[in-house]
């Protein structure tokens, strides 16, 4: 593994929170992106293991295998990490620094108006419970993505309110520590001095994939999801599980329910999908269990080449932490340098200085 410096392509950030091991909506919603930018952009991708820490405090060996899950699942999924860095958040010093700078330029009470925030803390039953850090997440997410000064943030649905807070404050903290004027553009921040660049949410084309359930997100907590290790045999058997409700062959189908939509994201072959489409919603002598069958083979056609990259992981802990650490060598000399433009910027560059991981 080398530690090539990043190059001046532009540059994109984004990751994960271990809390588990992949499945099909993070394929979608966002590591089949990540896959093509890696091609076209410098690209970072976070394993938030701190970030595990608020809800999981009480797991910390839980935490260290899902990182390395995770790991496993995107250069199972076509992650090459000569080209793109995954790293450690609680290697990158800076990430914790700039947390800390960033909570003192958003009001307490508009970080806990954060619709996420909220809907984790309701979804998960947190209440009266949550820990301090809990809602701080939020905030040292705005430093994950702001320490690489990224152009874009390719996200699922569900992590728009985090951009938008992200925006926030590096608007802020440009027009008060490095002059930019109160109504520039979003665009003109760095052109005006400031250190950093207001990001965008890049929204995949399925921000948001219902489980198996046909009801609700995926998610590991559901037991709804189809994970990107599962067996060719597991997959099918959840796709088989998929409740339409519907009785015959010959009964006319919803052609927008929950198998179908999966017909339309899983089956490559658009013109198969319209005409699966098409008989299903005349009945026309074609059943469930036929359609299931072709999504499910649909879906191990994609997941097959995963699964034999996956493998030759499976074994390799010293190789995936070989990984983590080149990743993290490149995150921690791109945002050293970032840290040391914000701290100039609001009067903390005292000194130079200079890390290394061992
Ligand atoms: N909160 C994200 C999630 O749970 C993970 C994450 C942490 C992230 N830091 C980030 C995503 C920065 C994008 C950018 O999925």
């Amino acid at each position: 593994m080398t530690d090539a410096p990043p190059t001046d392509r532009a540059r994109i950030l984004t990751g994960d929170t271990p809390t588990g091991k992949l499945h099909l909506g993070h394929w979608v919603g966002s590591v089949k992106r990540r896959v093509e930018l890696q091609r076209t952009h410098d690209c970072f991708f976070i394993l938030a293991n701190i970030h595990a820490f608020t809800t999981r405090a009480d797991k910390p060996e839980a935490i260290r295998e899902d990182t390395l899950e995770i790991v496993r699942d995107l250069l199972a999924m076509g992650i090459d990490p000569e080209g793109a860095s995954i790293f450690l958040q609680s290697e990158v010093p800076a990430i914790a620094e700039l947390t800390f700078l960033f909570a003192m330029l958003l009001p307490y009470n508009r970080v806990m108006r954060n619709p996420t925030l909220k809907d984790e803390i309701k979804v998960k039953n947190l209440g009266e419970t949550y820990s301090f850090g809990f809602p701080l997440y939020a905030v040292g997410q705005t430093a994950d993505i702001l320490a690489f000064r990224p152009v874009g943030v390719p996200v699922g649905e569900d992590q728009v309110a985090h951009l938008e807070l992200t925006r926030e404050v590096a608007r802020r903290f440009n027009q008060m520590y490095c002059g930019v004027h109160d109504k520039a553009e979003d665009d003109d921040h760095v052109a005006e001095g400031g250190v950093f660049p207001i990001p965008r949410a890049d929204v995949g084309k399925v921000g948001r994939l219902v489980g198996t359930d046909g009801e609700n997100k995926m998610s590991k907590s559901l037991n709804n999801a189809v994970y990107i290790s599962d067996t060719a045999k597991q997959v099918q058997k959840k796709i088989n599980k998929i409740f339409t409700g519907r009785q015959s062959a010959t009964e006319p189908g919803d052609p927008n329910n929950i198998l179908m939509q999966y017909c339309e994201i899983f089956i490559p072959d658009a013109d198969r999908v319209a005409e699966l489409k098409d008989l299903y919603a005349r009945g026309a002598d074609i059943g469930d269990g036929h359609i299931k069958q072709e999504l499910g083979a649909a879906i191990n056609e994609l997941l097959e080449p995963m699964r034999e990259r996956r493998a030759k992981y499976e074994g390799d802990d010293a190789y995936v932490i070989d990984v983590l650490k080149s990743g993290t060598a490149r995150a921690n000399a791109l945002t050293e340098e970032t840290l040391a433009m914000a701290k100039e910027a609001c009067g903390l560059g005292f000194f130079k200085r200079s890390l290394e991981l061992d």
